[in-house]
């Protein structure tokens, strides 16, 4: 956390969210099961983030508009948009890579049909401030794991050259758009209280749900008690690359009275990647 409330805010107005949609040269014959250095813990563990996107992603989009009219602020109003036409590719760009994942027989329509389903309850039973209070609790996770996908290169090591692209350009447009959502719940809602209780739902949520699907690729391949598996998702999680070690104090932030997105200012991450020359159509 390197700025205050009103710096973070200055630079949330000054972010302009721009929708991509990319050239990537998606080959996938040639694409391994454990494309993420050989590893069968951390490849399902990737695929099964990817099963979160597609629906997780339209409930955003959903929850974000259902508050909007609350917005007088054009430059907000101007980023909803952004921030909708960056997640609609996403859950379309997620949607081919699961239907990709059909080809080791894990059972994709099924937890596609239970994601939709699940999706159809939320936005019944739940009222849009709380869905919108998911969607800035599990925006919250994507940023900080974004910003290990853009910065940890042991995060990175290993991955399959076309399925590292595919998640460095998603990780840069969530860290752009990483505080509409709660821009939005400042204005619409603005409960301390509900944010945090629901981050505590969520956490759990999102945990188990994540387990849950890579369980079921790791049974599909009869890897789930082999223990050399377990030993890797240690390792992952707590050692190299560590991605609970290094996310947990990010993570924690989330929990101040005063917190904002942009009080961690990785805006660099975003004008190296535009540096590298990356081949987009805006949208
Ligand atoms: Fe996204
Ligand atoms: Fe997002």
């Amino acid at each position: 956390m390197n700025n205050s409330l009103e710096q973070a805010q200055q630079i949330s107005a000054s972010i302009d969210i721009t929708g991509r949609k990319m050239e990537f040269d998606f080959e996938p014959g040639d694409i391994p099961r454990y494309w993420y250095g050989n590893n069968a813990f951390k490849s399902t563990f990737m695929n099964a983030l990817s099963c979160l996107f597609p629906e997780g992603e339209r409930m955003f989009m959903d929850a974000v508009r259902d508050n909007q009219q609350c917005v007088t602020d054009p430059q907000l109003l101007q980023q909803i948009k952004g921030f909708i036409k960056q997640e609609a590719i996403h859950g379309h760009e997620h949607a081919q890579y699961n239907d990709f994942l059909k080809r080791w027989q894990y059972p994709i329509d099924k937890i596609m049909n239970f994601e939709k389903k699940e999706k159809v309850w939320l936005k019944k039973w739940l009222s849009p401030a709380r869905r919108l209070a998911m969607t800035c609790a599990l925006e919250h996770f994507t940023a900080i794991m974004a910003h290990q996908v853009l910065t940890n290169p042991d995060f990175t090591e290993g991955m399959h050259p076309q399925f590292k692209e595919m998640w460095r350009w998603h990780a840069i447009e969530e860290t752009e758009h990483k505080a509409v959502a709660y821009d939005v719940y400042q204005q619409a809602v603005g409960s301390y209280w509900l944010r945090i209780y629901t981050m505590l739902v969520v956490t759990v949520m999102f945990c188990f749900r994540t387990s849950l699907f890579q369980a079921i690729f790791l049974w599909k391949d009869g890897q789930l008690f082999n223990p050399k598996v377990w030993w890797h998702g240690v390792k992952f999680y707590f050692l190299k690359p560590g991605l609970v070690r290094n996310i947990w104090s990010d993570y924690l932030d989330y929990f101040r009275r005063d917190f904002h997105p942009w009080m961690h200012d990785n805006r660099e991450l975003l004008q190296q990647w535009e540096a590298e020359g990356q081949k987009y159509k805006a949208v």
